[in-house]
């Protein structure tokens, strides 16, 4: 037998985290509900592309993506979050995680500074570690990055003689803790990373799933698209698996992205059957997903008061996916997960979201895969566990 580990890249080593078996209530996993994947639409969306369209299938994608989506998604841009982009800023990429490998590949050379919110999504944690940054993250609250550690940080860095690649933000709906960052801290944000030559990566893909209250404008909005660099995605409102993202960049990042954008295209047949969905039937789609995650949400929200009450403290998210909730102290944080897990429940735990490891006193859990029954039995597997591991 071939012995690979002595030629194994170290980028190999950094750690995910799988559950090593399926459990019945997997609140760790944030996909979208199966039930709810369009196909009727898809099916006659898949049939006028390929009888009006086939052929372009038979050749390579535009190495920035299909027109057409791009159309679609500068006409998006427009109505919903009243941006106007054209075309050559826009970027189809295989899902929004190969727009953060994108970024991370155009900007981080090892040992680098990258500066991100405390906790974030993990697998933007797994895309800039390819690169060897080192990451400096900065607290944040139910209203979004702390403006004021971040300016107290860029001065350190400045002193220190280090330049940050970029700032990197999930703006809306934050994964894992739902918070929407404030219009006032977007507004500093954006006059601190002008001050400190930094750009702002904007990961924006939750902002469609908004359930109340009015809709924050994009950094990229306030910014002019001056230094922000936007990410969107069609995997929570279409289906993750279409693999259908954007980024939307300035125009003197684009032909360096492109240099190592080497994928020789996104799918063509994808791109062409979004580009056809979203134009018959986003608007309505929106509307009817709101609506199904909000009850989804609620439904989590009531279990999580009803079986966990007055001891635990937990986020109430205005849209996006998830419940940042906080392990009360007398809960052992090491012994709840494998309870949890024993009793058919899973999570996502604090660490995995911390560049640093850290916050093993938080988890997540994610309610849009199951019905509103199933929410709450897991609920209540997951309280038990938590009564079960309490000293
Ligand atoms: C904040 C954030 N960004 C990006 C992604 C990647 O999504 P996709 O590659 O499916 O577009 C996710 C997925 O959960 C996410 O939570």
């Amino acid at each position: 037998m071939m012995d690979y580990s002595p030629l194994f890249a170290s980028r190999t080593f950094f750690q995910t985290y799988r559950p090593s078996k399926e459990v019945p209530y997997d609140f760790q996993v944030a996909d979208p509900d199966p039930s709810y994947f369009p196909t009727e639409h898809i099916l006659e969306a898949a049939g006028k592309a390929l009888s009006e369209r086939g052929r372009e299938v038979a050749v390579y994608p535009e190495p920035m993506g299909d027109e057409e989506l791009r159309q679609v998604i500068s006409e998006r841009t427009k109505s919903l979050e009243d941006i106007s982009v054209p075309i050559d800023q826009i970027i189809i990429i295989s899902g929004s995680t190969q727009g953060l490998c994108l970024v991370a590949d155009t900007f981080i050379e090892p040992g680098d500074t990258v500066i991100t919110e405390q906790y974030t999504y993990p697998g933007t944690l797994r895309a800039f570690n390819r690169c060897s940054p080192k990451i400096v993250d900065i607290s944040l609250d139910e209203n979004g990055m702390d403006t004021e550690k971040l300016a107290e940080t860029l001065e350190d860095l400045r002193k220190r003689k280090i330049q940050p690649k970029f700032i990197y933000t999930i703006t809306n709906f934050q994964n894992p803790t739902g918070a929407v960052m404030s219009l006032k801290r977007r507004r500093n944000l954006l006059s601190l990373a002008r001050d400190y030559n930094t750009p702002i990566f904007e990961d924006d893909v939750y902002g469609d799933l908004i359930y109340e209250g009015e809709p924050v404008p994009p950094i990229y909005s306030l910014a002019g698209g001056e230094g922000v660099i936007k990410l969107g995605s069609f995997s929570k409102i279409i289906g993750a698996g279409m693999r259908i993202g954007w980024l939307i960049t300035p125009t003197p990042i684009i032909p360096k992205m492109l240099t190592i954008k080497a994928d020789s295209g996104v799918n063509s047949f994808s791109m062409m059957v979004v580009a056809e969905y979203v134009r018959k039937h986003m608007h309505d789609r929106l509307e009817e997903m709101r609506g199904i995650y909000r009850a989804k949400r609620d439904a989590m929200l009531e279990a999580l008061d009803d079986y966990l009450g007055d001891s635990t403290e937990w986020s109430h998210p205005r849209g996006g996916l998830f419940i940042w909730l906080k392990i009360p102290i007398k809960v052992d944080p090491d012994k709840l997960l494998s309870t949890a897990l024993e009793k058919g429940v899973n999570y996502y735990p604090g660490p995995k979201f911390s560049p640093r490891n850290e916050g093993k006193e938080y988890l997540r859990l994610a309610y849009s895969n199951y019905g509103h029954e199933d929410i709450r039995k897991g609920v209540k597997l997951l309280a038990e566990a938590m009564n079960k591991t309490r000293t």
